[in-house]
């Protein structure tokens, strides 16, 4: 499946005169010592990032073993014990809203493989957050994408690495392409717009299908999200000549159907997807450069993973623990006090460009996208 000689993407054809605007956000200044943490108000760390993002992994099971996230053989799953309840979850979305955090985003794994997610989701939307969205491979949405809309889910992000039924099931090593593209009908269907595609291009894998994904965008009017390959995966492969940098996905894209970058507002602003519009009409791209054009200082995200761990970056080698408070009757200020300590403890940036980074004991299954 891995390329031995991938394509090169070391070419940048996106130079400062380029049509298409690069965004680049800037590092924060540390502003706090630790014994400054506020403890009201919205939840900060120490360089002012507010943060009003949860990502919540209900599960690190999934029915798939993608290239980029899993290997295909012996994974181990978390034994069910560990794994948070959904009381235990709505529980800390509850103390998580009641801080300021305005947006949930649930997770796996495959969180649509978890029983009793419709409720859990229900649950989620009783409580009120302005965004309540999912992301999924898309496996079971043509099911549940009904009762998921009607429990209040506003969105959905499928994730398709491929456009071609053969790669696709080569990418994912099982599963699928027709029963994804039915699932984005199906989201569609029951009206949660738009409808996010995310796709992992990796050089020599799919990179082939840059403009193919472009072209799905402007006909479907969805919209897709190119996100760069990140040393989170399970199975070693990463490289960094295998990521394809945004500003080549960009270029490639801008060449064959001019783009136009869409300017952040309100809450776009933290969002980790820089947006283009094409010039000529209907349909949205993204890129999301994690490894190229990091991003770390803007983001207002804090994740929670399946067995009860608040982890405040994807590449973070640290994690709190929110299991025993909420397992010991912990009270709803003791969380939130973790909550608050654990967005405290944020750096100001991930050090994946860094020769030193070493890749964290959790691969993206277990954190959660
Ligand atoms: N790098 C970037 N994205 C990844 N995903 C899975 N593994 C990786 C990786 N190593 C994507 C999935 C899904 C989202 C949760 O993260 O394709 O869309
Ligand atoms: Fe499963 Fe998503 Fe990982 Fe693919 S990327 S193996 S669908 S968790």
């Amino acid at each position: 499946m891995m390329p031995s000689a991938p394509v090169s993407t070391t070419a940048h054809p996106l130079a400062a005169d380029s049509a298409v605007p690069v965004m680049i956000r800037s590092r924060p200044e540390v502003s706090g010592a630790v014994e400054e943490m506020p403890t009201s108000g919205p939840v900060v760390d120490r360089f002012g990032r507010i943060h009003r993002d949860l990502r919540m992994s209900v599960t690190d099971r999934c029915n798939l073993r993608c290239v980029s996230c899993l290997p295909d053989e012996d994974v181990t799953f978390l034994p069910r014990e560990q794994i948070l309840s959904y009381e235990e979850l709505a529980r800390l979305a509850r103390v998580a809203h009641s801080l300021g955090v305005t947006s949930v985003r649930v997770t796996g794994g495959e969180p649509l493989i978890r029983r009793g997610i419709v409720s859990f989701v229900e649950q989620l939307s009783a409580i009120g957050f302005e965004d309540l969205s999912l992301t999924t491979n898309g496996t079971e949405l043509v099911r549940l994408a009904p009762a998921l809309a009607s429990a209040g889910l506003h969105r959905v992000n499928i994730s398709c690495d491929s456009l071609r039924a053969d790669r696709f099931a080569e990418i994912r090593r099982r599963g699928e392409l027709g029963p994804v593209l039915k699932a984005m009908d199906a989201a569609e269907a029951a009206g949660m717009l738009p409808v996010k595609v995310n796709v992992v291009p990796i050089a020599g894998v799919n990179d082939d299908e840059i403009e193919d994904f472009a072209e799905f965008a402007r006909s479907t009017g969805r919209t897709v999200r190119f996100i760069e390959f990140m040393p989170l995966d399970g199975d070693g492969l990463w490289r960094r000549d295998l990521v394809v940098p945004a500003a080549d996905v960009l270029a490639r894209i801008h060449e064959r159907w001019p783009l136009v970058a869409v300017r952040p507002s309100g809450n776009d602003a933290s969002q980790p997807a820089e947006r283009y519009r094409f010039m000529d009409g209907e349909g949205e791209i993204g890129v999301i450069a994690t490894v190229t054009r990091p991003f770390c200082g803007t983001c207002d995200r804090l994740r929670i993973t399946a067995d009860g761990f608040l982890r405040n970056c994807l590449f973070s080698h640290d994690e709190l623990s929110v299991r025993e408070v909420l397992r010991d009757g912990g009270a709803d200020d003791e969380i939130a006090l973790m909550i608050r300590k654990a967005v405290w403890a944020k750096l100001p940036g991930h050090a994946i460009n860094d020769p030193s980074y070493l890749q964290p004991a959790r691969t993206m299954s277990m954190i959660g996208g």
